[in-house]
């Protein structure tokens, strides 16, 4: 900092660059108060007056030879000359100008300072004319062609870079540093996604197709880019990669989706050491979750720890903000680091910035890196991601053996049944309803039939997983729309060409398009930006295609366009002139994903049963169409609901998953407290149903640990088990029940409940080791934990931070468990409006900031009325 002082030549320079293009070019409009002359100009009052630094700066009277760089000017900023007029202002003049001056010269200074210790520049091209934009703009970037390299004899610093974050997230728990690596016999880059719903298997498939058409691929040797599922991976393969490149989302605190169990697994045995991995984690999730992104966060950390290097810090990716502008930054970012990398160019991690729109980006436009090939230059252009082609043809082979249900077309072999990759029927013995169809959905009981031979088991805590089916009416309409004429007819998806990148099959081998459509495909999903994109290929209305461009940006206009929960049969409608080829379309279409339920019952109370309780996802979209989940309706559909204790037709696809996060304690006597909300009672039948047992086997002489269980419903019409529940304090299974129903009398919830009882809670219970188990959506959970940090601080008598400590450690050790089912319908809107608000909130203070309140006042006061 003190250096800087004495660069005066340095400091020339940066004025000189400000003179010819300032940030503003043209600055805050100014009302006249009264009638006054400028220069050779009446002005009458009430006339809107604009100053511009951009022209006054090009003043050949003031200036001369404007045009000309030439770092020998003395420019005083913001000295107004001794008229009072004043001829270089690039930050405004007076009591208002720009607060941030004197820093934004200082950091230039600094950073080119920095930039000139170690790296020489040559340009490569003609600086393009400045454009001007509109006033308190900023000017419109102009790019210019610069060659850096490093200095010759100069030895390169290690670049330490900072995390990439979304603007909102919680970063402080991150320590990263990155030491840009060179990297030497690359023969295969790995994209190992972990994902639930699909986001990051998309993700990792665009990331590996973006890299193949980049210069990446065009390296000599090319690596091989592969795209693997976690679900499909050994973990110990990574001991024998070099580059892999992780997508992983969050599910729970600190918990991987289920198809990265394994790896979690893995990478936290204490036995595992990676110093040949260079990786990069791009890390999904939501920040409506307390625990954002944890568990990339935490693989992340635990990667450096075994030894692994990184390539470039974690990608924090959050739903609610941005989701596609932060990939494609991060695709920009990656592609340019992979190259750097692997050609032995230095990179400069310096460069990526938080975007004021909360994603990651690079210092220059969005879009796909082309990377220069030649050795030692890093030179950059940049264009726009290009639409992705198809990279499949679709094959049609008539009809043949292929069913109409899934389950038998896509069994891998060799693995055990009833997983994932080779899900089970199961029949279904009844599914009665619950809860009547009002507003709110039904929600239902749904009994299945344990395999006769016991090779499938569970325990209560477990979670059962299903297939679902879309629905029939819709798929019929889709295939019309896109002029599919026989449903049963067979296809394959053939590579178009050789490829230097394995990218999963779409499908397994053979397939028909009814299986594709009722079974493979989230036809009911809000279709992403990159979908958009490739609608807009086939899309011959130029008014349709703009707007499929428009809306294929992501962003705001996104955002509030997906808050309409637009299926594509009517993202279809909405472009009439849009044909889209089917093969492309279904490479494209994300995949419908298995859901979870809570297993609702328990196998020593109800053998050979497992039952579900489901509750059906209802909501208006806000266009106000009614919207209903894909699974939770399927669940209650005619075909799914048997016609008597006889009927043996109704079959249900899925698999029993262990959930260890939310067993039981396995000594009976640990007290334990459950908290649930709604459907959130799901899991706690089986908990209550296996208790009923050992209460039946404690009267023979074992004991068993109180078990408190608060439960919360809107009404008791709307409510579940109530009946079970009574019965089951009366089998000795709870040793106290608390029914709060929110609209029946006083306007109460579980949380009132748990304050009330707050002392008893810890001083008879948490105080003594009593296991918590909270179940619902992640609002009524975040609700639970602030009432639980209350109770920490008013009945345990600690100090807020000590309240924190204590759930966070007994989160850590299993003594607080949350299975959250997601987000409700209510919180869905409700966070993502928040979102927008937010995002809203800042520009208008970014707005406030330029103008100060008078100007706003002011341009209020002039502006015509119907503004
Ligand atoms: C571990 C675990 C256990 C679970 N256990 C149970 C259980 O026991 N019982 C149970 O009923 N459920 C349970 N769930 C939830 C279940 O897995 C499904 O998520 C749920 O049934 C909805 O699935 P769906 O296919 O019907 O809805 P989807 O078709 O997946 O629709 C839900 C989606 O609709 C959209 N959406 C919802 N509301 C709005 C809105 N207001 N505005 C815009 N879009 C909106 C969102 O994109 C949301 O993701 C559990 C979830 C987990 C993770
Ligand atoms: C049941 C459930 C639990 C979740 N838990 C978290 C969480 O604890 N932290 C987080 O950041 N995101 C959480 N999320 C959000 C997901 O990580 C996010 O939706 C992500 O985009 C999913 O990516 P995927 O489709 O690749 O799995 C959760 C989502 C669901 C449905």
């Amino acid at each position: 900092m003190k250096d800087l002082d004495d660069m005066d030549n340095l400091k020339r320079c940066v004025r000189e660059t400000l003179r010819l293009y300032p940030g503003v070019p043209l600055l805050i409009p100014q009302v006249a108060a009264r009638d006054l002359r400028v220069g050779s100009w009446d002005v009458n009052r009430g006339a809107i007056i604009f100053t511009s630094p951009f022209l006054s700066h090009r003043d050949r009277n003031v200036h001369p030879d404007p045009d000309m760089y030439d770092s020998s000017r003395s420019l005083e900023t913001g000295a107004p000359l001794p008229d009072g007029t004043s001829t270089f202002f690039p930050f405004s003049v007076g009591p208002r100008s720009c607060a941030g001056q004197f820093y934004s010269e200082l950091f230039v200074q600094g950073a080119v300072a920095i930039a000139l210790q170690d790296h020489e520049f040559e340009a490569k091209g003609p600086v393009p004319p400045p454009a001007m934009v509109a006033f308190c703009q900023p000017m419109a970037p102009a790019y210019a062609r610069i060659r850096a390299a490093p200095s010759v004899g100069k030895k390169q610093q290690p670049q330490v870079s900072t995390p990439t974050v979304s603007s909102n997230s919680p970063v402080a728990d991150l320590e990263c540093k990155v030491e840009a690596p060179h990297l030497e016999n690359v023969d295969v880059i790995t994209i190992l996604f972990a994902s639930t719903h699909g986001t990051s298997r998309a993700f990792a498939d665009r990331l590996a197709r973006s890299l193949q058409e980049s210069d990446v691929a065009a390296l000599e040797p090319a690596p091989f880019i592969r795209v693997c599922d976690a679900a499909r991976y050994q973990p110990p393969e990574l001991a024998r990669e070099s580059l892999v490149i992780f997508l992983v989302s969050t599910f729970g605190h600190n918990q991987p989706p289920y198809s990265g169990a394994a790896l979690k697994a893995f990478v936290n045995d204490p036995g595992t050491k990676l110093p040949g991995l260079t990786y990069t984690v791009f890390a999904l999730g939501n920040s409506v979750y307390p625990s954002f992104c944890s568990f990339g966060k935490l693989f992340d950390k635990r990667l450096a720890e075994v030894g692994a290097r990184r390539l470039m810090p974690i990608t924090l990716c959050d739903e609610i903000e941005d989701q596609e502008g932060a990939f494609v930054a991060f695709l920009d970012r990656v592609t340019e680091v992979l190259y750097s990398s692997l050609e032995g160019i230095p990179s400069s991690p310096a460069s990526v910035l938080p975007s004021s729109s909360g994603a990651p980006r690079t210092a220059r436009p969005s879009g796909k890196t082309s990377v220069n090939k030649h050795k030692s230059d890093v030179t950059r252009t940049v264009k726009s991601e290009q639409p992705l082609g198809p990279r499949f043809r679709l094959v049609e082979l008539g009809r043949g053996r292929v069913g109409r249900q899934r389950g038998d077309s896509d069994v891998s072999e060799g693995s055990p049944k009833g997983t994932r990759d080779n899900p089970l029927e199961f029949q279904v013995l009844s599914n009665k309803c619950l809860r009547p169809d009002t507003t709110l959905g039904q929600v239902r009981n749904v009994a299945l039939r344990m395999p006769s031979d016991g090779s499938i088991s569970y325990q209560p805590g477990d979670i059962f997983v299903v297939y679902p089916v879309n629905r029939l009416d819709l798929v019929v309409s889709l295939a019309t729309r896109l002029g599919i004429q026989d449903l049963d007819l067979e296809f394959e998806l053939r590579p178009l060409a050789p490829e230097k990148v394995q990218l999963q099959s779409p499908f397994p081998e053979r397939m028909t398009y009814w299986l594709a459509l009722t079974s493979y495909l989230a036809i009911q999903r809000v279709p992403q930006p990159h979908l958009l994109q490739i609608l807009r290929q086939y899309t011959d209305d130029s008014e349709e295609a703009a707007r499929l461009a428009m809306l294929a940006k992501g962003g705001p206009k996104y955002t509030e366009w997906a808050l309409g929960s637009h299926s594509l049969l009517e993202t279809l409608y909405q472009v009439p002139s849009c044909k889209p080829s089917v093969g492309h379309l279904f490479e494209c279409l994300p995949h419908l994903q298995p859901r979870m339920y809570s297993l609702s019952s328990s196998p020593l109370y109800l053998p050979g049963e497992a039952h579900l309780t489901v509750a059906e996802v209802i909501y208006q979209s806000h266009e106000h169409a009614w919207r209903r989940g894909v699974c939770s309706t399927f669940l209650g559909t005619e075909r799914m609901i048997p016609s008597s204790a006889a009927d043996d037709r109704q079959k249900l696809l899925g698999f029993v998953m262990p959930n260890p996060g939310f067993l039981l304690p396995e000594d009976v006597r640990t007290p334990i407290i459950m908290i649930g909300m709604g459907s959130g009672i799901a899991p706690f039948r089986a908990f209550w149903q296996e208790r009923l047992v050992r209460a039946e086997e404690s009267k023979s002489g074992g004991q068993l640990g109180d078990a408190l269980m608060y439960v919360g419903f809107q009404s008791s019409v709307n409510s579940c088990y109530l009946d079970e529940l009574q019965d089951a304090k009366a089998g000795g299974a709870l040793s106290k029940l608390r029914v709060v129903l929110s609209r029946e009398g006083e306007r109460k919830y579980v949380t009132h409940a748990l304050a009330e009882d707050q002392w008893s809670l810890w001083h008879n219970h948490l105080s003594k080791g009593a296991v918590v188990y909270i179940c619902g959506t992640i609002d009524a959970a975040n609700d639970v934990r602030s009432t639980m940090l209350d109770v920490l601080k008013e009945a345990g008598g600690m100090a807020e931070d000590e309240a924190a400590a204590w759930l966070e450690s007994a989160r850590d050790s299993g003594r607080y468990k949350e299975e959250v089912f997601g987000e409700s319908t209510q919180s869905y809107s409700k966070t993502r409006m928040e979102a927008r608000l937010r995002k809203a909130r800042a520009k208008l203070r970014t707005a406030f900031a330029l103008l100060g309140a008078k100007g706003i006042q002011r341009i209020l006061e002039t502006a015509p009325p119907d503004l």
